[in-house]
């Protein structure tokens, strides 16, 4: 594997909607404290647009519309770009190219057994009946893998559906390194070791919390917004006088309490209970009731999310400062993956105008 002196985390998200607290949970809670931990030499964190482009291609402006949400919602929850490099993945022209190159070191037959892809390419309905799948959907593995290495990145934070990605990233590097030299590093996902924090449930109790199922509580939704959408939060159908005996796996409200109550919440905010084992306990016998589960859960995000709201109110005064971060951003992540991509071309023998070596292996080759 190429030297790696530096530890560099590379992280992204696709700009398809405002982030939601299964984001901040599973990635950008970890991004933050990863950034204080002070072990990393270079963060970036990519705005990933091009990618959000290839399952959108005719909905431009929804991609252009999240571009400042999504550095919003970054900002807001602590990214500091003082320390965190905020960038823009269609302006880095260094990305698309190395994506070039990697796609003669993958094969379509790997390329299809990507079990995210696969399911993505189900979900979208692009398979069975729908207008099939777009070429650069289906090739965005190898452009993620572009994403990781460009930034030489040895340390990625993401939640666990995108180990798949990993994976084939890592093995675009072997081969790279095999053919040409050691030149990539290899990534090593970095997952959150809370698994309930990996992919939290919507407030409906749905597997993933999506945009299109409308079960998303949004970082940037207000006290009543709040309020409203854990009043209305899926927990146990069964579970219909406070009497009566509760199930807490699958109750969206106990997922997410496992998710987010500390032992300092209960002290604060119901101190019936020592810690969330207890009051799963009184559930399970019967006896609790929905709501005052669900207005401890308010209390608990509340405490979360106030300070996430505040440093948003601040960051939304002042939108051309945050244009000025994505761009300062954006340049240097310009710097970072060009020399990169020197590296690469170099390596592949495709650096011609580097020096004029060109001419004198010419005159050597027709030596008499
Ligand atoms: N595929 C990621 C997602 O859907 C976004 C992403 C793009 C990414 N490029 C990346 C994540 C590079 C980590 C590293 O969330």
């Amino acid at each position: 594997m190429a030297e790696q002196k530096k530890n560099i985390i590379l992280t992204g998200d696709r700009p398809t909607g405002r982030l939601h607290i299964g984001h901040y949970v599973g990635s950008l809670k970890r991004r933050v404290a990863l950034q204080e931990s002070g072990k990393y030499d270079e963060i970036y964190v990519l705005i990933a647009d091009a990618q959000a482009l290839t399952d959108n291609a005719d909905n431009p402006q929804k991609i252009r519309d999240n571009i400042i949400e999504v550095a919003l919602d970054y900002l807001s929850c602590g990214l500091d770009p003082e320390k965190t490099t905020i960038c823009i993945q269609s302006e880095l022209p260094a990305l698309t190219e190395l994506s070039f190159y990697y796609m003669n070191l993958v094969t379509t037959a790997r390329l299809e057994r990507n079990p995210t892809v696969k399911s993505e390419i189900k979900m979208r309905g692009y398979d069975d009946g729908g207008a099939g799948i777009p070429v650069g959907f289906y090739t965005y593995p190898i452009s993620q893998a572009a994403d990781i290495t460009a930034f030489k990145a040895n340390c990625v934070p993401v939640g666990d559906d995108q180990m798949p990605m990993l994976e084939q990233c890592r093995e675009i590097v072997h081969k790279f390194n095999t053919v040409y030299g050691e030149v990539l590093v290899e990534p090593q996902i970095m997952l959150n070791d809370n698994e309930t924090c990996r992919r939290l449930p919507g407030t409906d109790g749905k597997a993933k919390m999506s945009k299109s199922l409308g079960n998303c509580i949004y970082l940037s939704d207000t006290k009543e917004e709040l309020h409203k959408k854990i009043m209305s939060m899926y927990t146990d159908p069964n579970h219909i006088n406070i009497t009566d005996p509760g199930q807490v796996e699958g109750n969206a409200v106990f997922t997410y309490l496992t998710a987010f109550a500390t032992d300092a919440h209960f002290e604060k905010y119901l101190p019936d209970y020592h810690n969330l084992d207890e009051m799963k306990e009184h559930y399970r016998r019967g006896g609790l009731g929905d709501v005052k589960c669900k207005k401890f859960l308010e209390k608990v995000l509340n405490e979360e999310l106030e300070p996430i709201r505040e440093r948003r109110a601040k960051w939304a005064a002042d939108i051309p400062a945050v244009y000025e971060i994505l761009k300062a951003g954006t340049e240097k992540a310009r710097r970072t993956t060009e020399q990169t991509l020197a590296d690469v071309k170099a390596a592949m023998k495709i650096n011609y105008f580097e020096d004029s070596a060109l001419i004198s292996e010419w005159q050597s080759r027709h030596e008499a």
